[in-house]
């Protein structure tokens, strides 16, 4: 007789996992809630998306609900948040102008919990840190939480998820932060006691049980969850030993998954209990007590374990922890590659002028006023000029970074060439050499078409910026004899 082969997790469908994690989580949940929970995911999760306060007035949204004919709800646990009623999706979240341009963010409506529970003065610009960071949603909205003079470090250890944050934050216009790319784990004894607020939203097994496009559900060990959690425990010890005492670390993955949850606080807990206190976030969804196996210490409740039918979104955890007094935990002298070693130097004082010069005579763009409001420098790295953190400067100049503000613009034969990520983030403030693309050719051009054009050019810069009838922003133009040759970026489709 035939021996029946033993079934191995590789072999699991995400379908069939989905069924039988829903059963491993059975034994956590009453009656009442596992119902609740059963029937919840028999509904799609609504689309949602946070918008972008850098470039979007808060009018805005019902300008764009108008103009897609969406209905929108608010979330009510995000004020910058909104889910998109499916029936009225007949323009998808992704296919807009808008999200081409930066102006909001898809994002599952739970990803939304971490960045809000933290204490936060607009006032008060404040030193961030978000130790896993790529591909960025979370950084664009501590970014726009922070306000432009606070300072982000947006870090992840993969080197192949650096290009994706770099993306997404130029996209957002995200002006005052860094990038790095180191070990997580190290952060706390390079910089400890340095930062206001961190954000560890830890690599986890993603069984948040629903499937969305950026939270595939797969089969996943236990030994891969024993090491996660292991992870988890360094990541988060190394976010609380780089917080200030009096700051705030919020601790969240998209994991119901116990041991890489209410486990991993609960270790922070046995082991510093008296430097951290967690807090209440006023969102009612307790922290599991036991997990059925072992109870865990009376704070861990104060986290927010939420299943999926509590607030109608992915499966979720998160912990906003505060800093009560000093780590006695070794520190280590951070890497040191002083800045002007890799080819980046501040732009003298004549070419500040200069190009202050150039962007008011073509753009009508007030550039130095700009970097005294926001606290840049300008800084050059061969023809290309960009506007860096003053902050970060003075902090941490020698820190290698992978990428810092925003490009400004490239010094060409043809004249200063403003980047399209700093028009798209100041685009009000340039009044000048603006062309309209014709409501016909719009579609057309969106598609990376060029333009026929005739117009008079002998006021015009030799790079363009386009606009629709309606004075939204399309990106640049090439005037090339009597064409408009088309520079949007392939990325922003
Ligand atoms: C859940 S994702 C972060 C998602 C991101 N916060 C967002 O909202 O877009 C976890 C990230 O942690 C990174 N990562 C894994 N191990 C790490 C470590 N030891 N230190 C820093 N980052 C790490 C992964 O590369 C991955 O990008």
């Amino acid at each position: 007789m035939k021996r029946k082969k033993k079934t191995t997790v590789a072999e699991t469908t995400p379908a069939e996992w989905e069924k039988t994690s829903l059963q491993r989580f059975q034994p956590l949940l009453s009656a009442d809630e596992f119902e609740l929970l059963t029937n919840e995911l028999q509904h799609p999760l609504q689309p949602s998306f946070r918008i972008n306060p850098l470039k979007m007035k808060p009018e805005g949204v019902l300008q764009l609900a108008k103009r897609y004919h969406w209905m929108l709800a608010p979330i009510p646990f995000c004020p910058t948040g909104y889910r998109l009623k499916e029936a009225s999706a007949s323009v998808s979240l992704s296919q807009t102008l808008e999200h081409r341009m930066g102006q909001y963010y898809i994002q599952e409506a739970a990803s939304m919990i971490p960045v809000e529970l933290f204490h936060l003065d607009a006032d008060l610009p404040g030193l961030f840190l978000d130790l896993a960071a790529s591909p960025g949603g979370k950084t664009t909205h501590l970014v726009s939480r922070g306000g432009d003079r606070s300072l982000v470090i947006a870090n992840d250890s993969s080197a192949g998820r650096i290009p994706a944050l770099q993306i997404v934050l130029q996209n957002w216009g995200a002006v005052n932060q860094m990038i790095t790319q180191f070990p997580g784990e190290k952060y706390g004894m390079w910089f400890p006691e340095a930062f206001d607020r961190v954000l560890i939203d830890a690599p986890c097994s993603m069984q948040g049980l629903r499937t969305t496009e950026s939270h595939e559900t797969r089969p996943v060990t236990d030994r891969e969850i024993l090491a996660l959690s292991k992870r988890q425990v360094s990541l988060l010890t190394s976010a609380l030993q780089a917080v200030k005492v009096g700051g705030e670390v919020v601790y969240s993955t998209c994991t119901l998954v116990p041991e890489e949850d209410e486990a991993v606080i609960d270790q922070i807990l046995d082991r510093f209990g008296d430097q951290v206190e967690v807090l209440q976030t006023g969102i009612s969804a307790p922290g599991l007590l036991s997990d059925g196996n072992f109870d865990y210490h009376p704070e861990v409740e104060r986290s927010l374990r939420l299943w999926p039918n509590r607030l109608h979104t992915a499966g979720f955890f998160a912990c906003l922890l505060r800093k009560t007094s000093s780590f006695d935990l070794p520190t280590q002298p951070p890497p040191s590659r002083p800045l002007e070693r890799t080819g980046f130097s501040r732009l003298s004082q004549t070419g500040q002028s200069r190009l202050a010069h150039v962007l008011l005579k073509d753009y009508g763009f007030d550039l130095a006023a700009l970097m005294e409001e926001l606290d840049l420098v300008l800084v050059s790295y061969r023809d290309r000029r960009f506007a860096f953190p003053r902050r970060m400067l003075s902090q941490f100049a020698d820190l290698p970074v992978q990428s810092a503000g925003l490009p400004i613009g490239d010094e060409s034969p043809d004249g200063f060439i403003p980047a399209h990520a700093w028009i798209s983030r100041f685009f009000d403030l340039f009044t000048e050499g603006r062309v309209v693309v014709p409501e016909e050719a719009v579609s057309g051009w969106l598609n990376f078409e060029d333009l026929p054009f005739e117009g008079d050019t002998s006021s015009l810069p030799a790079v363009v910026i386009m606009t629709d009838p309606a004075g939204r922003y399309l990106g640049r133009g090439k005037l090339t004899g009597h064409r408009i040759r088309n520079l949007l970026p392939r990325h922003s489709r």
